[in-house]
């Protein structure tokens, strides 16, 4: 059986008891977690960025999965480098042709991060086929990018379909990550269709109990 991973967005997190969220995440026995970041141009909010990373990361041993919702990504890659990100994915419509998006892959691995790249709803996952073996991590975003507690794209399902047909022939080593609307049910199927990673927020931190709704995802 595979390794699911959960990578809980802390996006509508308790900011101002961060530490007890992130106390709830490790005990809950999760090892990731997942930071989206928005630049108010590829996406019409604004999150947080690398100046916050650098006061949190260092007070934190989790595998960072950042997800960048910016435009320009190349001019981010070695900033985040600097504050410690683990994975770094960014958005093939944040690009303007395939070799930038080539372009930037090669960038965050020779900052010895691992590269995701991230597709939008109306994006055909087959726009991602061509960099399936350069990437560590696709991102098949099932819902709008820009806020959380949205509800989950079913169409999302197909495309995970398709990525790991195509990932099993090309033979990627590239994790299938989901990211928006993930709760037990969704999460499910997510993982029925071939995904490793569930990317949860509203889910996880909307509930006072964050260890029961971690151990309906996992199991
Ligand atoms: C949306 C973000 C997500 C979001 C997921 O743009 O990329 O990571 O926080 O949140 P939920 O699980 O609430 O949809
Ligand atoms: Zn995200």
């Amino acid at each position: 059986m595979k390794n699911i991973i959960i990578s809980p967005s802390i996006l509508l997190c308790d900011y101002l008891h961060l530490e007890n969220e992130l106390e709830k995440i490790k005990k809950a026995g999760c090892e990731w977690v997942h930071l989206d970041v928005m630049d108010g141009h590829f996406v019409p909010n604004i999150s947080f960025g690398n100046l916050f990373f650098e006061r949190l990361f260092t007070k934190i041993n989790f595998t960072k999965d950042v997800h960048l919702m910016v435009n320009d990504p190349m001019s981010f890659v070695k900033k985040f480098a600097k504050v410690g990100a683990d994975y770094l994915t960014f958005h093939y419509e944040a690009c303007k042709d395939d070799d930038e998006v080539e372009a930037v892959i090669k960038e965050i691995h020779k900052n010895k991060m691992k590269a995701g790249l991230s597709i939008k709803p109306e994006t055909p996952v087959e726009k991602v086929f061509p960099f399936l073996d350069k990437l560590d991590l696709v991102l098949v975003m099932s819902v709008e990018p820009g806020m959380g507690g949205q509800k989950f794209l079913p169409e999302s399902l197909d495309k995970i379909s398709a990525l790991i047909n195509e990932i099993v022939e090309v033979r990627s080593n590239a994790l299938i990550s989901v990211d928006g609307g993930i709760n037990d049910v969704t999460g499910k199927d997510c993982l029925n269709m071939g995904a490793d990673v569930l990317v949860a927020g509203n889910y996880l931190f909307g509930a006072p109990d964050f260890q029961e709704r971690y151990d309906s995802l996992i199991k």
